[in-house]
């Protein structure tokens, strides 16, 4: 695993647009007020708001296209994280999920970043690795050494399955192989690595393991068995960093704090799990909204967390000689532009306009970036006045919804729990039932 340091190697980039992702008091606008000004910052199309705004904006003959045996659709929340500023760049973040707070934590860390001179990101090129397993070889030595000679032969004939691929300066790159033990005995395993360009890149690595495992079987005498990608993405890595004011967090004591929970969630997996969730909270959201493979990404991710071992934390928090806060995050993401529900799902292709981003590389930061946000706004709360209250807040309109209330009761029940620190269903219910009686009198 690449050592993850805490040094700012990245000069900011130049970025001349002069669009503000900062929306104040965009939470408080309706529905219909907040997607006019995402339109606006996207330039999207009537058409475009039109279908968001439609709750059925996936037709039965898309949705049907997808998947086997289609029978309807599952709407999820699909809300706008504000404030981001990556590499100078300001960007509206589409996110679905249908965790409460998520969005809204995103975008206040966001702010406080930006006070801090906002993320700065970088990344490998776009490199994905396809696995072809050879078993059954009386020589895994020699065998090894054979593929190893006809390197060049085996990646002219991955390169011809893709020629679009190569016209954009991907394609396979190169080949290595390894020897493990296995419970099955010994094994070769040759890794092919491919520049996916804007691709995800599944399809074009699956089909080129399978064409040239034959030639591999020819030349080893073995038994090729699987011809996969592998998820665990250590060559398509990125990373975000960034520096928080600690007057933007409320003091040096939460700083510390976030420093104490980084080293506790390095050292200790229990934790490191949920640290990693909460990171992971923000970039499947946007995964989920642009219609890409969460669970590559997620695979990845606790795999890359594992790598040395022992699963530990993907961001580190430390306090700097200013008494502020800097962090980086680093993992593979594993995201394409084109391909899949990507260029199919008529919401995905709005989320990725509203994103405005360029390639999978700009993308893959940006989602890198949202990580880092999220993780610091569960870091700050779990560090200062803990989870609940905020958390339980925005719950508290979830429960007033489960507890039947309708329009504008919603707010009026979950305030009134808030206020009450009792938010519960059964609460929800009496305080409803006395706005019933009291509009019925
Ligand atoms: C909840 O969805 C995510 C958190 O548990 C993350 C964390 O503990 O860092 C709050």
């Amino acid at each position: 695993m690449t050592p993850r340091k805490l040094e700012h190697t990245m000069p900011i980039k130049e970025c001349p647009m002069a669009k503000t992702s900062v929306l104040s008091g965009f939470y408080k606008l309706p529905p219909k007020e907040r997607l006019a000004l995402v339109a606006e910052f996207s330039g999207l199309t009537s058409e475009e708001t039109l279908l968001l705004e439609q709750s059925s904006a996936l037709s039965p003959e898309v949705g049907d296209h997808m998947v086997e045996n289609f029978i309807g659709v599952f709407p999820e929340p699909l809300g706008v994280a504000v404030n981001f500023q990556i590499n100078g760049k300001d960007y509206l973040i589409p996110m679905a999920t249908e965790e409460p707070s998520v969005i809204a934590a995103a975008s206040y860390a966001a702010k406080m970043v930006r006070d801090g001179g906002g993320f700065q990101t970088n990344s490998t090129p776009p490199v994905m690795i396809g696995q072809i397993q050879v078993a059954k070889l009386n020589d895994v030595d020699s065998a090894q050494t054979k593929v190893l000679t006809a390197k060049d032969e085996l990646l002219k004939k991955a390169n011809e399955q893709d020629p679009i691929l190569n016209s954009y300066g991907g394609g396979a790159k190169d080949l290595a192989t390894k020897i493990i033990n296995t419970t099955m005995g010994s094994m070769l395993i040759v890794e092919l690595y491919v520049d996916c360009r804007d691709a995800m890149g599944a399809n074009a690595v699956n089909t080129m393991a399978e064409a040239i495992a034959p030639i591999i079987e020819d030349l080893t005498g073995g038994q090729v068995y699987l011809r996969i990608i592998s998820n665990l993405a250590t060559r398509r890595l990125v990373k975000a960093w960034c520096v928080v004011p600690k007057e933007a967090l409320g003091g040096e004591a939460v700083v510390e704090g976030i420093a104490y929970a980084s080293a506790f969630a390095e050292a200790d997996p229990y934790r490191g799990a949920t640290h990693n969730k909460g990171a992971l909270n923000g970039i499947i959201a946007v995964i989920l909204a642009t219609g890409n493979d969460h669970r590559a990404i997620e695979a990845g991710a606790h795999a890359y967390a594992a790598l040395n071992g022992k699963y530990t934390s993907l961001s580190r928090w430390i306090k700097n000689s200013n008494g502020d806060l800097e962090g980086v995050i680093e993992l593979p993401m594993a995201v394409g532009l084109i391909g899949g529900a990507v260029k199919t799902h008529p919401i995905a292709k709005i989320a990725m306009k509203i994103l405005g981003v360029k390639s999978a590389n700009e993308f893959a930061e940006v989602l890198a970036a949202v990580g880092l946000a999220q993780n610091l706004g569960a870091l700050r709360a779990l560090a200062s006045e803990g989870i609940q209250r905020g958390h339980m807040s925005l719950h508290a309109r979830n429960i007033a919804v489960t507890a039947g209330a309708q329009g504008n009761q919603i707010d009026v029940v979950a305030e009134q729990m808030v206020r009450d620190r009792r938010i519960r269903v059964d609460y929800a219910k009496e305080i409803l039932e006395g706005l019933n009686k009291k509009a019925s009198s």
